[in-house]
């Protein structure tokens, strides 16, 4: 059983990742767009991806924390292990740059938003920094 729950763990995690990529790249188009057409399709296309990575979101961490008590069902001392505190330390890191990306699509489909092209471009990186440190911290455990 809890290797199914780690295995639809990681599947929404994966979902949850196609939308923190994706959405701050449409971001990076969307500063671009010169013609309130190209506005509306930019505000259109960021609520539909927002709505696909609130459910990645919230499913991933659903199954995170299924998993996490099944294995302190298991075996309380799992939950002393430094990594698994440093993972949940970075994984609140992640759920603060999903709401600022909510933020961000609103300021955008308000046409408020005053954040510079290199700006975007820099907040971009840092779901795929997360996801590495993540990641071995899982599987490698350093500590
Ligand atoms: C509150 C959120 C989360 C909780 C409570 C959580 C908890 C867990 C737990 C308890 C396991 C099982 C470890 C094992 O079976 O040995 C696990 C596995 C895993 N988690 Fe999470 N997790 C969360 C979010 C994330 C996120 C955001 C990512 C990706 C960036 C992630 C990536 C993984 C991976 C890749 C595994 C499989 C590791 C392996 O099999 O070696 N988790 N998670």
């Amino acid at each position: 059983m809890i290797l199914w729950i780690k295995a639809f763990h990681i599947v929404f995690v994966v979902a949850w990742f196609a939308g923190l990529f994706y959405l701050p790249r449409l971001f990076i188009y969307h500063q671009m767009a010169t013609t309130p057409a190209e506005h509306d399709r930019f505000v259109v296309m960021e609520r539909r991806l927002l709505g696909i990575t609130h459910i990645g979101g919230v499913l991933a961490v659903a199954f995170g924390l299924w998993s996490l008590f099944a294995w302190i069902n298991l075996s309380p001392e799992f939950l002393r292990q430094g990594w698994v505190h440093a993972k949940l330390g970075l994984v609140a890191v992640l759920i603060a740059y999903h709401v600022s990306l909510i933020m961000l699509a609103r300021q955008f489909a308000e046409k408020r938003c005053q954040r510079s092209s290199r700006w975007l471009r820099i907040y971009n990186e840092v779901p795929a920094l997360l996801l590495i440190a993540i990641v071995v911290l899982v599987v490698v455990r350093p500590f």
